[in-house]
């Protein structure tokens, strides 16, 4: 059977049904085309670099499906978790993986260039990481800085000309500061929702009960971290994700951000991944308001400076 696009079609349907749910099946598919694309301009095999590879889910299933076209041992995994890597070294035995921090520039010096450079929910756990006792919570100039670092590094390390892909965590716009009011479907959603509210360690979040006790009034970027968070609730999982920031970035800070690092930006896309299941655990009363595009997939290239475009 010729690898046409309903080949491949065909092929992750069947690959990616165990994360049906996840937003990274949406990058999964996005650099799958990508690939595709390039390896019918270059007759070289092409090296991946994903940075935070955790388990090796993606980079891994990449260079399965793509072992004709895809250099095996000039592509790289870094995670500084042993591990994840201990797991994705059982899963994806092929896969080069290096155990370290990819902010640390001393680590980066040595890794040489790629040709597509993924950053797949890895930067919202550096802006996490720059959580401060003091404050209680994030501090966030710092850490939107040590994004940006962690950023450019990374494009760094790309040729010039290649492609950088993000899949992360989307903050909804600046000028989005206004209350919403939501109403839980039910007593056990607004425990959930309480758990949240205390155990959520990035930012302080704030809310006020109004109307009885299944409704409450809160800002909307409380509530866009509450509802992608809700599906942790109650789970093993929620230890390690009340950590953790998905949001960092609104689009027009990562757009400022890509550019800054020399990456033009050729395909961005907001997007929603769980929105049936929180469906079932909160409505919106606010009129006109609805669910928010919580996630960004960006497709970008290093500006290459030799380039007559
Ligand atoms: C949410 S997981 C995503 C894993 C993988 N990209 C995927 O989508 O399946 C984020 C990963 O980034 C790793 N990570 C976060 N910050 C890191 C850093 N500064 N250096 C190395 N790894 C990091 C974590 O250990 C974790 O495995």
């Amino acid at each position: 059977m010729p690898e046409n696009d309903a080949f491949w079609d065909f092929y992750w349907e069947n690959h990616l049904q165990p994360m049906e749910n996840l937003g990274k099946r949406a990058a999964i598919l996005a650099v799958s085309a990508l690939i595709r694309r390039l390896a019918g301009q270059t007759s070289q095999p092409l090296r991946l670099l994903e940075f935070g590879c955790g388990e090796g889910q993606v980079i891994g299933s990449l260079l399965e499906a793509h072992s004709k076209v895809c250099s095996l041992s000039g592509s790289l995994g870094v995670d500084y978790n042993a591990r994840f890597l201990a797991q994705c070294r059982q899963d994806h035995p092929y896969l080069r993986c290096i155990e370290g921090d990819f902010t640390d520039p001393d680590l980066l010096a040595g890794l040489g260039k790629f040709d597509i450079v993924l950053l797949v929910n890895a930067l919202h756990e550096v802006f996490s990481d720059c959580y401060s006792p003091e404050l209680n919570q994030i501090d966030i100039p710092a850490a939107k800085m040590r994004v940006e670092q962690a950023l450019a590094a990374a494009a760094d390390r790309l040729e010039p000309g290649g492609w950088l892909i993000l899949f992360d965590g989307l903050e909804p716009p600046q000028v989005v500061q206004e209350v919403l009011r939501i109403r839980f479907r039910d007593h056990r959603a607004r425990q959930g929702f309480e758990t949240f509210a205390q155990e959520y360690q990035p930012l302080q979040i704030t809310y006020r009960q109004v109307d009885g006790p299944l409704c409450v009034e809160l800002p909307w970027r409380d509530f866009t971290r509450y509802i992608t968070k809700s599906i942790f609730l109650g789970k093993r999982l929620w230890q390690s994700e009340r950590l953790q920031s998905y949001q960092y970035f609104t689009e027009a800070e990562y757009r400022a951000a890509f550019v800054r690092s020399g990456l033009e930006i050729i395909d961005l896309q907001t997007l929603t991944v769980n929105e049936e299941k929180w469906r079932d655990l909160v409505d919106i009363d606010t009129p006109g308001v609805g669910f928010p595009d919580e996630h960004i997939l960006i497709q970008s290239r290093r500006v290459d400076p030799n380039s007559s475009r």
